[in-house]
């Protein structure tokens, strides 16, 4: 299915294309610093021009397109008629994007890569970051050493100990993985004097990543954000872009897994900016799909909130559940975010993205079903994605086009199956 497709020349930043303005992020009204002049001494200074810019098209740097390639993209996109066939609509077409192939098992390198970059750029000697899952802090680690540079992550205590390989990749990768609360930050030892065995979150993790940044003034080190923040979601779309050199016909529907937003960004955005402007598209519905443990899409509020827990970062208007909403320990970790980025939650608002939830053991059948079909084990945030292909295909019309993006693969979850369906599941018994 790989025409003769190459990695994009540009990124495509869909926000000057919007039907109405983005909202800007906004600082609260308290005492405390400007939390946009602290992103501007945290970040690289180029993602924070892509952050803002009104450009519709981001020349991606030579050595980023060429460590793309080296990585495995353009990653592939293939029919998956097996599955077509298990869940009884031959006649639909369905097609994936693989971001599975590369190392880091998931899309998250697309963004790290050009992160690291320019965290280079601008004299870095590390980069620094969060991770629950450890997903992007693989992403992080991969793209530090390709660079030469150290990482530092810090890793919530819970999956820490409970995802030992995950660590272990990162570790491998050369990346230093800490365990948040730590005692290197005021905030780590806060949390750690009032239980020395904090089990940690993702807010946590992020207010030591920026603390720990900050202790030098944000010369030498620079955080790394890994979804939400609008120059993420650019980066990702060589998905989408390589997707419209690859697609034979032009999907009816789009589907997505969103845990931040940016692997539903990346494939979707180049194709949503054609629809608004009138240039394809016209009929394809894009459907975005969460977990249903952290509904922020179909059950949050539209409104101002941050996307940290420790309320460190800049306000941005979105989908969220609050910045305090603690959502259970579901498998599908990258999806437990409270809030979807703002560009994806306007297009939600508007219309021109729908939103659907689903609980994680149909969401891990439908992910066991696309493996045995079509031989690829799916992170169980992609097979939230998986799971609406299936009844959006059972309801489709004949001969319908459905493409979705398999986000990642699911080598390293293997446990999440196990616990939630057991360890001799018949394929007779999962059934849609
Ligand atoms: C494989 C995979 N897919 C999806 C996500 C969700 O993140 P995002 O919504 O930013 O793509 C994650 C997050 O860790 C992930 O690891």
């Amino acid at each position: 299915m790989s025409r003769n497709v190459d990695v994009p020349r540009y990124w495509y930043n869909i926000v000057p294309d919007l039907p109405v303005p983005l909202p800007p992020p906004r600082d609260p009204l308290d005492d405390r610093e400007s939390r946009i002049g602290l992103l501007v001494k945290i970040l690289p200074s180029r993602l924070i021009d892509q952050e803002f810019t009104s450009e519709h098209w981001i020349e991606i740097p030579e050595k980023v397109r060429e460590l793309y390639r080296k990585m495995g993209r353009p990653t592939p996109l293939n029919p998956a008629e097996n599955f077509a066939r298990a869940i009884g609509r031959p006649d639909v077409k369905i097609y994936y994007k693989f971001e599975g192939v590369l190392p880091s098992g998931s899309h998250k390198l697309n963004t790290a890569i050009a992160q690291v970059y320019y965290a280079l750029e601008d004299g870095a000697k590390e980069v620094v970051t969060e991770t629950s899952a450890g997903q992007w802090g693989t992403a992080v680690a991969i793209a530090a050493s390709l660079f030469g540079i150290r990482a530092t992550i810090f890793m919530t205590r819970a999956s820490y100990r409970s995802k030992p390989y995950r660590r272990y990749l990162m570790q491998m990768y050369g990346a230093t993985v800490i365990e948040s609360p730590s005692n290197l930050t005021e905030l780590g030892k806060k949390f750690l004097e009032q239980n020395p065995e904090h089990p940690g979150s993702l807010g946590i993790a992020i207010g030591e990543s920026v603390e720990y940044v900050l202790q030098e003034g944000g010369v030498e080190r620079k955080y790394l954000p890994g979804s939400v923040m609008e120059f993420v979601l650019i980066h990702q779309t060589v998905i989408g872009l390589e997707a419209l050199q690859q697609l034979p016909e032009e999907p009816d529907y789009v589907i997505g897994c969103v845990g931040g937003g940016s692997n539903f960004a990346g494939l979707t955005y180049p194709m949503i900016g054609m629809k608004i402007k009138g240039e394809g598209f016209t009929k394809t519905q894009f459907i975005a799909v969460e977990a249903a443990a952290a509904p922020k899409m179909t059950k949050g509020e539209y409104r101002y909130d941050h996307p940290d827990t420790a309320g460190i970062l800049p306000l941005v208007k979105m989908y969220t559940l609050g910045k305090d909403f603690v959502p259970p320990p579901i498998h599908a970790a990258g999806l437990r975010y409270h809030g979807a980025a703002p560009s994806l939650s306007l297009l939600i608002k508007l219309g021109y993205v729908k939103p659907i939830a689903y609980p994680q053991e149909e969401v891990l059948k439908a992910g066991l079903l696309f493996a045995r079909t079509e031989g690829i084990m799916p992170a169980p945030e992609s097979a939230h994605a998986i799971r609406a292909v299936i009844d959006i295909a059972k309801k489709a019309p004949p001969n319908s086009v459905i493409l979705f993006n398999l986000s990642g693969h699911g080598l390293l979850d293997l446990d999440a199956y196990r616990k939630v369906l057991g360890e001799n599941i018949d394929t007779t018994s999962i059934s849609f």
